[in-house]
């Protein structure tokens, strides 16, 4: 499958080898292509890099991993039509550009409304899924857990893009849980805060969620 992601921090780099790994051709879209050289020169024949529009032309499934307070930008230089019928993995947390409080992000969204609803609304003749956004890049792709799989949790409002990520998803190690619809990303963002508080304050950040059932 061909897989454009948006965004050439870590994670973006993360999610493109970990879909080249599982033989999957990658195009990483950017306003910086250099800042990806180093990446390209051990990623392999499959990989590529381009403009965000380009990359997502590119893409039959799509990986958004800018900056929260980039997203709905880079979604617009994507160009509507290159999202249009499309999944889009939604790995972005709408963190405000402040220092943790003890410890503690904040975010500009708020507890009744998030940060992928809002890209929904935008774009609503694409497919977006939560996932990836509540655990570090470092444990994205094959955590090793000494053999538990950690839990991904998902929501979106399109039960085949779903599909497809819970498939992507057992293919990198996890195991994942479907909160549903969009507005459960309302609850999905904020694992984030949690997620680095221990990050924060013990410098601990190699631990995942996973929901404990009878
Ligand atoms: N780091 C993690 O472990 C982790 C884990 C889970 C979720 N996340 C979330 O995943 C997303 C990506 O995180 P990251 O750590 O890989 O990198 P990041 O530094 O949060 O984002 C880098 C990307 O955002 C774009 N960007 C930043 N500011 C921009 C602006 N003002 N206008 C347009 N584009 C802008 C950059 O564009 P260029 O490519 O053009 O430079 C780059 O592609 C974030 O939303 C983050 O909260 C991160």
């Amino acid at each position: 499958m061909k897989i454009g992601i948006l965004g050439s921090g870590v994670v973006g780099q993360t999610l493109a080898s970990g879909f080249i790994k599982y033989g999957n051709q990658v195009k990483i879209g950017t306003s910086n292509p250099a800042k990806l050289s180093d990446w390209l020169k051990t990623a392999g024949s499959n990989a590529s890099v381009g403009s965000f529009d380009e990359a997502a032309e590119f893409g039959e499934l799509i990986v958004l991993a800018v900056k929260g307070i980039a997203a709905l930008k880079v979604l617009e230089k994507s160009g509507s039509a290159n999202l249009k019928g499309k999944t889009i993995i939604d790995a972005t947390n709408p963190i405000e550009e402040s220092a943790p409080v003890n410890g503690v992000l904040k975010f500009f969204t708020n507890i009744n409304h998030s940060l992928m609803e809002d890209l929904q609304n935008k774009y609503p003749e694409a497919s977006f899924v939560k996932a990836f956004s509540c655990v570090g890049s470092a444990l994205m792709v094959n955590p090793d857990f000494k053999g538990t799989k950690p839990t991904m949790f998902i929501a979106g409002n399109n039960e085949k893009s779903k599909n497809d990520v819970k498939n992507i998803l057992e293919k990198f190690g996890w195991e994942y849980e479907d909160m549903g619809t969009a507005e459960a990303a309302r609850a999905i963002e904020p694992l984030c805060i949690l997620w680095c508080i221990p990050g924060f304050r013990q410098n601990d950040w190699t631990h995942a969620f996973k929901l404990l059932k009878k």
